[in-house]
């Protein structure tokens, strides 16, 4: 894969205008859109839940990028599904002895599946079951909110990854021009940016200068 995928985080938008956002992001260049699923368990803050997935679906065929960060994912897996995302990810640290159950049942419908570990579970926790996710996140920030300072020992992770050639590996958390170029080099073929594309005047130059 040498084609970096870009998923700008909605999570720094215009809540009142998600669909007006999101058409911005696709013209300017997105190949995805990063929707963050917050329970105020898992992490320190709440967000949306699937029937904001869903309204964004019928507003865009864009792929949707959903990363849950909640407890109990098993619950309220299917309600994403149903809800018409392309991806979906959850976290290790919340699925544990459930994970390979929870990638099967995302897959058998026809989407991808995503582990992600925060920045203290290290990558050898999650070898055991890389041979069947489509893609693993690795978290840079810890999860719950935008804007963060990205951290640099967590980006090593993707260096662990790149033998497997099939995974889609992707970051999140302090993604901008020079801490993209950092995880691509790492071998990082996936990057959300939220704060950074939300924040610059052109989000089209934002979009291309993390390629
Ligand atoms: C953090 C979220 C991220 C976040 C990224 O918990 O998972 O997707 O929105 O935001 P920035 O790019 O602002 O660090
Ligand atoms: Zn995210």
């Amino acid at each position: 894969m040498s084609e970096i995928i870009i998923a700008p985080s909605i999570l720094s938008g215009d809540f009142a205008n998600l669909e007006r956002d999101i058409k911005n992001l696709e013209k300017s260049g997105a190949d995805w859109i990063h929707i963050d699923v917050m329970d105020g368990h898992f992490v320190p803050n709440l967000t949306i839940g699937a029937p904001v997935v869903k309204a964004l679906r019928n507003v865009t065929s864009i792929p949707l990028d959903v990363h849950l960060m909640i407890d109990n994912p098993e619950k309220y897996i299917q309600d994403f599904i149903k809800a018409g995302s392309d991806i979906i990810t959850f976290h290790y640290e919340a699925s544990k002895n459930n994970t390979l159950n929870l990638i099967k049942e995302i897959q058998s419908h026809g989407i991808k599946a995503g582990l992600s570990i925060k920045p203290k579970t290290e990558v050898k926790e999650i070898i055991p079951f890389l041979k069947m996710p489509d893609l693993v996140l690795i978290m840079t920030v810890e999860p719950g909110f935008g804007g963060q300072k990205f951290m640099d020992e967590c980006a090593l992770k993707i260096k662990e990854l790149t033998d497997y050639k099939n995974l889609i590996i992707e970051v999140d958390g302090g993604i901008n021009d020079k801490t993209a170029k950092i995880c691509t080099n790492y071998g990082a073929n996936a990057l959300v940016a939220g704060n950074y594309v939300f924040s610059s005047s052109s989000m089209k130059e934002a979009i291309a200068s993390l390629r």
